[in-house]
């Protein structure tokens, strides 16, 4: 079943009062979802529906920055647009949801470099295929930088996704 991908957008000016998505119980995280407050610049939200059911949601920081302290980061520059946050329904996990949520992302912006710092996923976005960027500074290990590889890289993920899971 296709994904539709609903934009929820804003203007930073009321980014303090507006609320990217409603209450919902299906969802673990509230706290980047009930509210926009802390979008760097004009909140983008984005809602996704599987058979009018919305199954995820997922918040872009346009265009997000690359920390200097990981190591070897090929350049990207203002191409990139981060992927701030990314939480599929707990229902619907397990089920590809995500992989085709960011192929479909990936899809809609052929112009953009995605990244994302997982946030406790490094073995979802290592199955994307994206690479792994390493924190170098010493002491606790920042989250894992992932970045959206080539388009080379792009279909080799195709490859490993069944026709129908796509
Ligand atoms: C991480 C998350 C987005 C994955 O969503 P999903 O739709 O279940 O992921 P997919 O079904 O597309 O997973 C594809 C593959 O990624 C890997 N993967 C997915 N979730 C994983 C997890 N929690 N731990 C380790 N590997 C995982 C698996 O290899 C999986 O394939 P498999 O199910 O055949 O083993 C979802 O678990 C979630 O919303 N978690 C809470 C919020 C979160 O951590 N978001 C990421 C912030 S960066």
């Amino acid at each position: 079943m296709p994904l539709e991908l609903v934009d929820h957008r804003a203007d930073a000016a009321v980014k303090q009062s507006w609320t990217p998505f409603p209450s919902s119980e299906d969802y673990e995280h509230p706290d980047w979802w009930s509210s926009a407050s802390g979008a760097v610049g004009d909140p983008w939200f984005v809602q996704v529906l599987e058979n009018g059911t919305e199954v995820a949601r997922v918040q872009f920081d346009d265009p997000g920055g690359i920390s200097p302290h990981y190591a070897r980061v090929p350049t990207v520059g203002g191409e990139r647009l981060e992927i701030q946050h990314i939480e599929v329904a707990a229902a619907a996990r397990r089920r590809k949801v995500a992989t085709r949520v960011v192929r479909a992302l990936v899809n809609r912006h052929p112009d953009r470099r995605l990244f994302a710092y997982s946030g406790d996923a490094d073995g979802f976005w290592g199955f994307l295929g994206w690479e792994p960027f390493y924190d170098s500074r010493p002491g606790p290990a920042g989250r894992t930088l992932f970045i959206q590889p080539n388009p080379e890289g792009l279909r080799k993920c195709a490859a490993r996704l069944r026709p129908r899971q796509l």
